[in-house]
């Protein structure tokens, strides 16, 4: 089978490597692709947000199953292209997309459903807006309604942060996406992410992670992409899986489905878990980056047969094999990062590092120079193993990361520190 997957982030490196784990695989394409991808697959060059230019892409070079990446093709109808033409596709239609595009598009169904999550209100004008927050106080959220590479969310402790944080999104701080705000209560609890595959009526869970946002050790400083994740979430117990299966995504999928614009791909449900019961946070519409990075390495091989599954409708006839094991990645970022930060620093050490079915570094952000690997980008590396425990995984990753010579790199040292 001749596969493209479109992206070229970590999340894409780990996803290239598990279907290149499978022997169903003939040739694979990832556009853009990096330095880390280049060395298993081909990359290609191509405006992956461009749907007649992904079909045109794939009839050239004889593409089969498109697996995408990234929620902006997503939400750019990229997939109801690729389906409009035939292909056989990993990802929502941009309708269906609207669960992490809309975070209004999501209480909506939230509100037909019944599922459990924060109460809110909607507003498209700051006046009424500030009038809410200021009657509701706080702490509460304040969220841009649309994409906002994940920026679009204020988790505001004071009235005046919030009433700022309108005064930004009204203001146009993140262009269309701030035209309509979301203003949320504020949940207690502690949050996981749940990865179920969909296939536009049956739904496969394939695992459980956490992340840690903040910048520095103990979760301190501003918030980032995400500097580490670890699979399983102990939080996320069985018990808890059951009830957010029961009460908040499958109702998700029967609704779409009711709509007339049934989901297929994977869905990411956010969240929130106090005293045993989850609420949702919020959806994404496509796999976490760094969170894939730590299924894919459970997973293997068999990820390809699933998501395949789940773009033809055949997920029903699926079971995960699982292992029982644990797997942990640690994010290597450029100096400075989440400011500003230098491109262009040489990284050395990488040719030597063990890539073995339990431990692998994953590229997010490097390119070649003159033969060697340079960092392009904040978060640039994704430093990932597994093992029976969690600790040691952990033991792995941080034996690799010490084999790593970028003085201009940073890590922290603390990853899994909840579950550990
Ligand atoms: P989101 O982009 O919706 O995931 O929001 C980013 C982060 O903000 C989440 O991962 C949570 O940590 C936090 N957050 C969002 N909504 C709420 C809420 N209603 N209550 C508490 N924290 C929230
Ligand atoms: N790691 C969080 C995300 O991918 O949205």
């Amino acid at each position: 089978m001749n596969i493209l997957i479109l992206g070229g982030g970590g999340r894409e490196h780990a996803l290239a490597w598990a279907v290149m784990q499978n022997p169903k695989c003939d040739k694979l394409i990832v556009a853009p692709g990096n330095a880390g991808i280049a060395e298993i697959a081909d990359c290609a060059t191509l405006d992956i947000e461009n749907g007649a230019a992904v079909v045109a892409f794939c009839e050239e070079n004889a593409i089969e199953f498109v697996i995408i990446g990234p929620e902006a093709p997503l939400a750019a109808g990229v997939a109801d292209r690729l389906r409009d033409a035939g292909l056989l596709v990993f990802g929502p239609d941009a309708a269906a997309a609207r669960l992490e595009a809309s975070k209004a598009f999501t209480k909506e169904i939230c509100d037909a459903t019944g599922a459990p999550t924060a109460a809110y209100a909607r507003f498209t004008d700051a006046a009424a807006a500030r009038d809410y927050i200021n009657t509701q106080g706080a702490p509460i959220v304040v969220k841009a309604d649309g994409l906002a590479a994940g920026k679009g969310v204020i988790v505001a402790e004071t009235v005046d942060q919030a009433l700022e944080a309108i005064d930004d999104m009204f203001g146009g701080e993140f262009g269309e996406a701030g035209a309509e705000v979301v203003i949320e209560e504020f949940m207690q609890g502690e949050e996981a992410s749940f990865f179920v595959l969909v296939d536009g009526e049956d739904v496969l869970p394939i695992g459980t992670a956490q992340d840690h946002k903040r910048v520095g050790e103990g979760d301190t400083g501003p918030n980032t992409g995400g500097m580490g994740a670890y699979s399983p979430a102990p939080i996320l117990t069985d018990a808890v899986a059951q009830e957010a299966l029961d009460r908040i995504i499958r109702p998700t999928v029967a609704e779409l489905a009711r709509r007339g614009t049934p989901y297929r791909g994977v869905l990411y449900a956010g969240l929130m878990i106090q005293n045993g019961k989850p609420r949702l946070v919020e959806y994404n519409v496509r796999f976490g980056d760094p969170e894939a990075q730590v299924l894919m390495l459970r997973m293997g091989a068999q990820a390809l047969d699933l998501m395949q599954a789940a773009a033809a409708g055949q997920l029903a006839e699926c079971r995960v094999n699982w292992a029982d094991d644990h797997a942990m990645t640690v994010v290597m970022a450029a100096d400075g990062y989440p400011g500003a930060y230098e491109k262009g620093s040489v990284i050395n050490g990488l040719e030597d590092l063990p890539e073995t079915s339990n431990e692998i570094c994953f590229h997010a952000r490097t390119s070649r120079r003159d033969g060697r690997f340079v960092a392009s980008g904040g978060r640039v590396l994704n430093v990932t193993a597994r093992g029976e425990s969690l600790s040691q995984a952990r033991e792995r990753v941080y034996d690799m990361i010490d084999r790593i010579d970028w003085p201009e790199g940073f890590c922290r040292r603390d990853i899994g520190w909840r579950a550990l």
